[in-house]
């Protein structure tokens, strides 16, 4: 089987890259993670990433790249890229703004992954912002990337209650957990060449929407919803 040869950028962490990482451990899976980058030096998931053997590069900040020299990082970034032949970018925990003209290479070939539901709450602190909306669910989302931060066709979304005494902390930790699930099943949609993006919207070959909704306050899991039918059948019930 050829495998779909996946770059994972990342700024720290790394929980996700590791997701990924296990994910591609099933021989059966249809990507490999082929390259790492991260643009920071001392976090964790850049020293799990050189220890685990996957080719690991580091760009800047250094002498030649400024913190804000978008450019040179793209410029970089690029020649890294195709040195390693890589197929797809996966953004996961990238904390820095990529040039636009960069993203735009790798238009429908570049992924991320966001800490709620698009479109709501872009940028830092998602969870802190769900949290100051009082929103009652939360989640997260993979898409993918256009140069306006955390904008791009959706590809996959989440979805966590939002509890009454969640801090950001807690609430963090429970989208984490999904985000883990989340993002390996979309790499492999992607890698099963089951994603077209059609007039800015996400085509999934094969998909079916999901019959559950949820419900606030009763925290009913509800499926198989119809309006003739007035009683309601919980899931797990
Ligand atoms: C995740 O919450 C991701 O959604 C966001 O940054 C965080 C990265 O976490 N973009 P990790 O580095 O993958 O652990």
């Amino acid at each position: 089987m050829n495998r779909l040869r996946v770059a994972v950028m990342i700024s720290g962490r790394g929980s996700n890259l590791r997701a990924l990482v296990n994910a591609c451990e099933d021989p059966t899976y249809p990507a490999e993670i082929a390259l790492v980058i991260s643009n920071k030096r001392n976090v964790v998931g850049f020293e799990e990433s050189l220890r685990s053997g996957i080719p690991t590069r580091l760009i800047g900040p250094t002498r030649l790249i400024g913190v804000s020299d978008r450019g040179r990082f793209a410029e970089e970034a690029q020649k890294i890229l195709l040195e390693h032949d890589i197929q797809l970018v996966a953004l996961a925990g990238f904390m820095r703004i990529l040039e636009s003209s960069f993203v735009d290479k790798w238009r429908d070939r570049m992924l991320n992954i966001h800490p709620s539901l698009l479109p709501s709450f872009p940028g830092l602190h998602a969870q802190r912002q769900a949290l100051a909306a009082g929103v009652r669910f939360s989640g997260c989302t993979v898409h993918f990337v256009r140069p306006e931060v955390d904008s791009g066709p959706i590809i996959a979304q989440g979805v966590v209650p939002v509890h009454p005494d969640d801090d950001e902390t807690s609430l963090s930790d429970r989208i984490l957990q999904l985000e883990h699930r989340l993002y390996p099943r979309t790499v492999r949609l992607f890698a099963e060449g089951r994603l077209r993006v059609v007039n800015e919207k996400v085509e999934i070959a094969g998909a079916v929407p999901p019959k559950v909704h949820a419900e606030n306050p009763e925290d009913i899991l509800v499926s198989n919803i119809s309006p003739e039918m007035p009683g309601r059948r919980a899931v797990g019930e």
